[in-house]
């Protein structure tokens, strides 16, 4: 069975912290449970930065860390990413895949699936998945993954941090890196899902896409996403650089993950860029 570490010190320190408790987490994993070692923290600079170091270490894949804080979580595209433990479920998995960092396109889409799948399992329904890394109910935001990857030519790793938010803040944070407007999950589940319940599904949705993942790629969960994309055939625009890139109608994603635009030039893939619903 995989190891499970607590902060144990942080728990005692802070009676008011949400801490998740792995003890109760494995009990919750089922067949899953071997897979994953769960560190919890009360804090850590962002989830990401510290499973990446620990990866250059050798941390094996399933290495997860939960925290109820970060102090400098990251975003997409450099943004800072802000949550707070009572507002938000934060967290990192370390995975490792065969054949190289070509194989991983299209990853942080299949995770979006994992990501809902655990979501609807949780008793939610309208969540919606946007290109590439945006979990959204409505038009409103309400979490985002940030993959990154390292790799050889043989075998590759990635690092996929999920921020996921429970409850709006009580003061919520405006300004350019909230491009869109933010939603909770207690807006669309009542009562909120018990944290470890809701962590664990997230995790036991992760191991099935993963597997899912390393034997077809992203060409074999694309149907899944087609289906949760909350933009499909609506018109869109692509900014790079705060550019326009294109304009047209959004057609999902192709096999490989990249995006699909309809413009007057015909169907074109997009591999990067800020996708924003165009207003008729
Ligand atoms: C985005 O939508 O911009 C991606 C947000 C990803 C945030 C998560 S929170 C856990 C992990 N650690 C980080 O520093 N970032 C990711």
């Amino acid at each position: 069975m995989a190891a499970l570490i607590i902060d144990a010190a942080a728990m005692n320190d802070s009676p008011a912290s949400l801490l998740i408790d792995p003890f109760r987490l494995q009990a919750l994993l089922g067949d899953a449970c071997g897979r994953f070692d769960v560190d919890s923290l009360a804090e850590c600079e962002s989830t990401n930065t510290l499973l990446l170091s620990r990866a250059d270490q050798g941390a094996p894949a399933g290495s997860v860390i939960v925290t109820d804080r970060q102090t400098a979580g990251r975003g997409s595209r450099g943004r800072s990413w802000l949550a707070s433990p009572e507002s938000s479920l934060t967290f990192s998995v370390l995975w490792r895949f065969d054949g190289g960092l070509e194989r991983l396109s299209g990853l942080s889409l299949a995770v979006g699936i994992a990501a809902v799948h655990a979501l609807e399992a949780s008793g939610a329904v309208g969540v919606k998945l946007k290109w590439p890394n945006d979990i959204l109910y409505g038009n409103a935001k309400l979490g985002g993954i940030l993959v990154e990857l390292q790799g050889a030519s043989e075998s590759a790793l990635a690092v996929i941090g999920i921020g996921l938010n429970l409850r709006l803040p009580e003061h919520p944070v405006t300004g350019a890196a909230f491009a869109m407007p933010p939603s909770a999950l207690d807006q669309i589940v009542a009562p909120l899902p018990e944290r470890h319940a809701l962590f664990a599904q997230l995790l036991i949705e992760l191991a099935r896409v993963f597997d899912r993942f390393s034997d077809g790629g992203f060409a074999s969960l694309r149907q899944q996403w087609q289906a949760r994309h909350a933009w499909q055939d609506r018109p869109v625009r692509l900014l790079r650089d705060g550019r326009v890139e294109k304009e047209g109608l959004c057609r999902g994603a192709d096999s490989d993950g990249a995006l699909l635009v309809q413009t007057e030039a015909g169907v074109e893939r997009c591999l990067s860029g800020d996708l924003s619903l165009r207003i008729l």
